[in-house]
């Protein structure tokens, strides 16, 4: 927010509008802001109503491969199909998955089975059996814009403590979204995460977070939940970031497997659960773009 626009120069945004009816207080609240030691998002951060038209449409395929697979997922069938389903449909409807060869990943979803905290392959071999709880990490390239959000599925009948784990990791994000409006803190929603889990006896895991997205597949801000109310970056209308805790049922650390660099696990070997949305700072307040 450092480039010096003239009061009656077209504003930043592109609204057409000259600066000092447009963005000007706007940027002159989030400086002094940042004068009181805050991180505060730099304008690429901040979208303008037209990219978030487009970012709503890629959502709207995101939302509906996984109301898909809500309808399809079932004990006995394989990850890899679950992978087919999603390249299929996200294709039929004129979208290309992203994690499709992003920086590598070789799969269209990330299929993660019980302790499997993220970044799960799926696999012919991965027979979904009665007990396993599995979360489905879907994103969305339209024309160039971003969607990301994930689910959990539980097979059969789970267990009460894997029943409990998927529901606290989904409140987890419910209570963070309460603590989502501008002018507000990351570190507000990142505590109600932490402090919910914490409470439940759960660990958060504290390496992989949630991140901007919309013009790309993980933006500026890192969006951690071992954090403290009204510490990191500023929330100010406009912004579009993903909140999705990974919830540990017991200790918080993870390893990355050796072979092929991608897939997480916990440490301890207990269950991992994460749900993901996308969320759009709104003047009034937020709104859900995908889940
Ligand atoms: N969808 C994941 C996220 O929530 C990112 C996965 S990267 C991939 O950020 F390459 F594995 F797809
Ligand atoms: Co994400």
């Amino acid at each position: 927010m450092t480039d010096k626009l003239g009061r009656n120069d077209p504003c930043w945004c592109g609204s057409g509008k000259k600066y000092k009816l447009c963005h000007q207080a706007f940027d002159d609240k989030i400086q002094a802001i940042a004068r009181m030691g805050h991180v505060v998002p730099h304008r690429e951060l901040i979208k303008n109503p037209e990219q978030i038209a487009k970012i709503k449409e890629s959502c709207k395929i995101n939302i509906a491969v996984l109301d898909h697979l809500e309808a399809h997922i079932h004990e006995g069938m394989s990850t890899a199909e679950i992978d087919k389903i999603v390249y299929d449909m996200t294709t039929d409807m004129g979208g290309v998955p992203a994690p499709l060869n992003y920086k590598g990943y070789p799969y269209s979803v990330c299929t993660s089975v019980n302790e499997q905290v993220c970044h799960g392959f799926p696999s012919k071999d991965v027979i979904l059996k009665p007990g396993d709880i599995l979360n489905v990490d879907c994103s969305t390239i339209l024309d160039g814009y971003f969607s990301d959000s994930s689910r959990m599925f539980c097979i059969g009948e789970i267990s009460p403590e894997k029943k409990k784990l998927v529901q606290v990791a989904k409140e987890c994000v419910e209570l963070g979204l309460k603590e989502v409006k501008p002018w507000g803190f990351l570190g507000d929603m990142g505590q109600a995460v932490h402090d919910h889990a914490f409470a439940n006896g759960y660990t958060v895991v504290r390496e992989i977070g949630g991140h901007g997205v919309g013009l790309e597949f993980h933006e500026e801000p890192w969006v951690g939940y071992n954090t403290r109310r009204g510490e990191e970056m500023l929330m100010v209308p406009g912004m579009i970031f993903t909140i999705e805790p990974m919830v540990n049922m017991g200790k918080v650390d993870i390893y990355i497997d050796d072979k092929n660099r991608w897939e997480v696990y916990t440490e301890d070997g207990l269950p991992s659960a994460q749900w993901e949305i996308m969320v759009l700072v709104t003047e009034e307040g937020s709104e859900v773009l995908c889940w």
